[in-house]
């Protein structure tokens, strides 16, 4: 299964929820790559640290070898070495991330609550619509990241109101919240719940998430192979 993590804004989270999903994935034995196709290389960065930590799980990344429309075949061999690929591409609508929606089988794109965010939802929805053109099996889905663990602070409401008007950008249910610990995992090259003191809350949130994206998707695709037989 090929995840690509994208959008049109900076600084969501897609760096910080593909390199947790792709280790959640790798701490299960799943023979997962982790595509780096930003040239920021936040996600290369953060393996590198990790390659100096003992005992955590490898977890494969890859740069991007080909940039522009050459990364459509890229992946495409790429899936045909791994069982399952995370793209990481970077926050703009750029060739990259309309090449990895057009071999993807689900494209996650992490919204922050703000209105700068819910500006890109329409772009975003007219990028989804043209992908599905090429990919008719793309299944999209938006996740809030981000969001104020303040009780008071409910903006997280407005921007779910404001995305349901846009049906082909289904929600999750899970929200990422805006905790130090999403942060801190980072630089020492870890996922969340490798970190020596774990943030449980922050854990249950990567672990809701990587159901939707990876367990959900396979009751899916099973689904639709019993219907085809
Ligand atoms: N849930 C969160 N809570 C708190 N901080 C977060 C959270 N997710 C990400 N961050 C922090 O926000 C910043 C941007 O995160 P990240 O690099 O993952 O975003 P990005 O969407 O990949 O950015 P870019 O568009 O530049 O590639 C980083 O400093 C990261 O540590
Ligand atoms: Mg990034």
């Amino acid at each position: 299964m090929i995840v690509l993590i994208g959008g049109e804004k900076g600084g969501t989270g897609k760096s910080t929820l593909s390199v947790n999903l792709a280790a959640l994935h790798a701490s299960r034995k799943k023979d997962v790559l982790l595509l780096d196709a930003d040239k920021q290389a936040s996600a290369t960065k953060w393996a590198q640290i990790r390659m100096e930590i003992k005992g955590s799980p490898l977890v494969r990344v890859n740069s991007v070898q080909k940039q522009g429309k050459g990364l459509t075949g890229e992946v495409l061999g790429l899936a045909e070495r791994y069982e399952d690929i995370v793209i990481d591409t970077g926050g703009r609508d750029s060739v990259e991330l309309r090449a990895a929606l057009v071999v993807s089988d689900l494209a996650l794109f992490p919204f922050q609550p703000s209105q700068f965010d819910m500006w890109s939802a329409e772009s975003i929805s007219e990028l989804v619509e043209m992908a599905r053109g090429l990919n008719p099996n793309l299944r999209v889905l938006v996740c809030l990241t981000k969001a104020s663990t303040n009780p008071v602070v409910r903006e997280y409401l407005d921007a779910q109101e404001y995305l349901s008007g846009f049906p082909n950008l289904p929600m999750t249910d899970t929200i990422i919240r805006d905790r130090i610990s999403w942060r801190r995992c980072i630089p020492e090259g870890r996922a969340i719940f490798e970190m020596p003191s774990p943030d449980e809350k922050a854990i249950v949130e990567l672990v809701q998430l990587y159901r939707t994206v990876f367990e959900s998707a396979r009751d899916k695709k099973v689904e639709r192979l019993a219907l085809n037989t």
